[in-house]
């Protein structure tokens, strides 16, 4: 049996389940296969209309804050960095930036669709997931996940992953949007992602599945573990210096760094 976590950030996680990200949302799938599917279905769909739903809703700023955010984890020139959940690139274009020709990227991603899309010179792009990583044992410096923690199957085996291909001292960089603190803050936001998101997604996007995309991204958001969670399981997974920054009270950078 999958049993969500999400409900109970301070009960000891048993090392045998699954840690879910978020309850299961029956909306759009049943159980956890479904779910899987579901994922695979709708970011292979709706891979051609990411970068410039993204461009839209994020007013332009989405690679300058991926860009700010890799220089604040540490991302440094001539780093070997595995960037999880790649999708068409939008991390992965700010590292290569960052750590220049010295520096090597291998970009992971399930989803064929999204791989497909990624335009970037001088990477390695591999089918696979943060829970199974492709990737040999101590060999990245640095590792970038950008709003892939809402869609794994088990947050520990992924942060155990995470754990396993960093070198000693190795730096991880988390990205997610989390709710905001306050009630009002969550309703404004859970507003404007249910009224405002779904229009601008059906005016800018040429796949019909991509206004539901949007619709999913807020429920996960909404229902994802908090942030204490987060934490507890880089600790446990065997991470130090975690650490929670956040901008605009949504924007969540989890830092941690690999133990030696
Ligand atoms: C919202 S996109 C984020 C793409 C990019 N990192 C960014 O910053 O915009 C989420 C990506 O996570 C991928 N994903 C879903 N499940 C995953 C898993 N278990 N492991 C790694 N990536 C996963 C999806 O295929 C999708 O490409």
């Amino acid at each position: 049996m999958i049993r969500p976590m999400h409900d109970s950030p301070d009960a000891a996680p048993s090392a045998c389940v699954p840690q879910l990200p978020h309850a299961p949302l029956p909306a759009y799938y049943g159980d956890e296969e479904e779910h899987q599917r579901y994922l695979r279905r709708i970011f292979d769909d709706t891979a051609g209309d990411y970068d410039r739903i993204e461009r839209v809703l994020a007013l332009g700023s989405g690679p300058a804050y991926r860009r700010a955010a890799l220089r604040r984890a540490g991302l440094a020139a001539g780093a070997q960095v595995i960037d999880v959940g790649i999708g068409t690139g939008l991390v992965a274009r700010e590292a290569l930036a960052l750590i220049g020709p010295g520096g090597r990227l291998t970009g992971v991603d399930p989803s064929a669709g999204m791989l497909k899309q990624v335009a970037l010179q001088g990477v390695q792009l591999c089918a696979g997931r943060a829970e199974a990583l492709p990737c040999a044992d101590g060999t990245a410096d640095f590792l970038s996940m950008g709003y892939a923690l809402r869609h794994l199957s088990d947050v520990r085996a992924a942060f155990a992953e995470f754990h396993r291909v960093l070198r000693p001292g190795g730096r991880l960089l988390v990205l997610e949007i989390t709710r905001p603190a306050s009630r009002i803050g969550t309703a404004l936001l859970r507003g404007y992602m249910r009224t405002v998101v779904p229009v601008i997604a059906r005016l800018a996007a040429k796949q019909r599945t991509t206004p539901e995309l949007w619709r999913f991204y807020w429920d996960t958001i909404e229902a994802c573990i908090p942030p204490a969670t987060v934490i507890a399981a880089l600790e446990a997974a065997g991470f130090t210096q975690v650490q929670r920054h956040v901008e605009l009270g949504i924007f969540s950078e989890y830092t941690a760094v690999s133990r030696s």
